[in-house]
């Protein structure tokens, strides 16, 4: 029998439960903002960076105004631009290649591994070439990617290494934190994510003194001085009222990646003698969870099904970036990265967030059970 608070169906995702919780601090904390009067890169977000930076195990962060920016900028401050190669996953949200494209580099797709979805090492190593500049893993779904070869073949190569972390904060590689692995971590928190906050926002976290300093710039219209610039910058920077939120939900994040892992753990138990792929973690480290993301023989007709549940489900993602019209130039054709290809047509993400209750996840593991 379904249980009635399921019958409603099921969201894909729900902040509303911890709204409520972090309500009346943060409002205090935007009181006392409009009444400091300091709206933007003023004490939170100073004391936010040094919280963040002490989080991930790297010795700066810069916050800027969104994950697309801590790409764009962490490029531009090594200065990888026209002419140059950028090796990452096609399986992943279009910001990530089109922060390469946006700085004039181009992108090179890489396979992936059909398990972690994770960008494959192989297919990277046979990608190199005298232009390749940087290689660009994303973690995808809160799973680290490989970073002991990636890492082990950026230093053989000479290339700079930038973490895609956006959908990551607290995901763990061995002991190791993700961004802190990299030249650069960037980290998006668009409110859907393991630390997203009330709107736009974004950081970049590096131990690099010299990038550091570079980004400083670039997130301020390439300002040296007030009124003085010596290249284009940006205005890209996180304001007071956002970062008092993340300096609240920093507090509880390992409680909330915690509880998420408890959800996947549900689903786990649930789905896992079904005809279909559960989501692979890291043997040593930590998948953060951010989305938990199935393959499915039949993807389309449980997607249907949920649908018509009201189940809410993302289809992550449709097709490979390589293939986006907007790369046509690129020359990517169907089969060229047939993993990619393959798992496009597989892969479902369904519900997943903190305050999800197993009732819920019962719910819709019954129904995909049905399938
Ligand atoms: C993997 C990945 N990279 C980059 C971004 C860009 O972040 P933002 O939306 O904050 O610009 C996102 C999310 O939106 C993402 O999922």
């Amino acid at each position: 029998m379904t249980d009635k608070s399921v019958s409603q169906g099921v969201p894909y995702l729900s902040l509303l439960e911890e709204f409520q919780a972090l309500q009346q601090k943060w409002f205090e904390h935007i009181e006392a903002i409009g009444a400091g009067g300091a709206f933007i890169l003023g004490p939170n977000v100073r004391a936010f960076e040094q919280e963040a930076a002490d989080y991930v195990g790297s010795k700066y962060a810069v916050a800027v105004a969104n994950g697309t920016d801590a790409l764009v900028l962490s490029l531009r401050a090594m200065d990888i631009g026209p002419g140059d190669e950028v090796i990452t996953s096609p399986f992943t949200f279009f910001a990530t290649a089109e922060a390469i494209s946006i700085v004039g580099a181009t992108p090179v797709f890489a396979d992936i591994n059909e398990v972690s979805f994770n960008i494959d090492p192989v297919s990277v190593a046979g990608l190199i070439n005298d232009k390749t500049k940087a290689i660009l893993p994303v973690h995808i779904f809160g799973n680290p990617a490989d970073m002991t070869t990636l890492r082990s073949l950026a230093e053989t190569h000479g290339l700079r290494l930038i973490e895609d972390a956006a959908q990551a904060f607290g995901a763990k590689w061995g002991d190791e934190t993700v961004g802190s692995m990299g030249d650069t971590g960037c980290f998006s928190f668009y409110p859907t994510k393991v630390l997203g906050c009330y709107g736009d926002g974004g950081l970049i976290t590096t131990s690099d003194e010299a990038v550091r300093d570079r980004l400083h710039k670039l997130r301020n219209h390439g300002a040296t001085a007030p009124f003085t610039h010596d290249e284009l910058g940006y205005n890209s920077r996180l304001d007071e009222v956002q970062a008092a939120l993340l300096r609240l939900k920093l507090v509880k994040l390992e409680q909330d990646i915690a509880a998420r892992v408890r959800v996947a753990d549900w689903y786990d138990q649930r789905l896992a003698n079904l005809d279909l792929v559960i989501p692979v973690r890291p043997q040593n480290g930590r998948h953060a969870f951010n989305l938990y993301t199935i393959r499915h023989p039949r993807r389309d007709a449980l997607r249907a099904h949920l649908n018509e549940h009201k189940v809410g489900n993302s289809q992550c993602y449709p097709l490979g970036l390589h293939l986006q019209s907007i790369y046509a130039e690129l020359g990517y054709k169907p089969g060229d990265l047939p993993v990619v290809d393959r798992l496009c047509g597989e892969t479902l993400s369904l519900p997943i967030f903190p305050a999800m209750k197993e009732d819920q996840v019962d719910h819709v593991c019954e129904l995909v059970a049905a399938i």
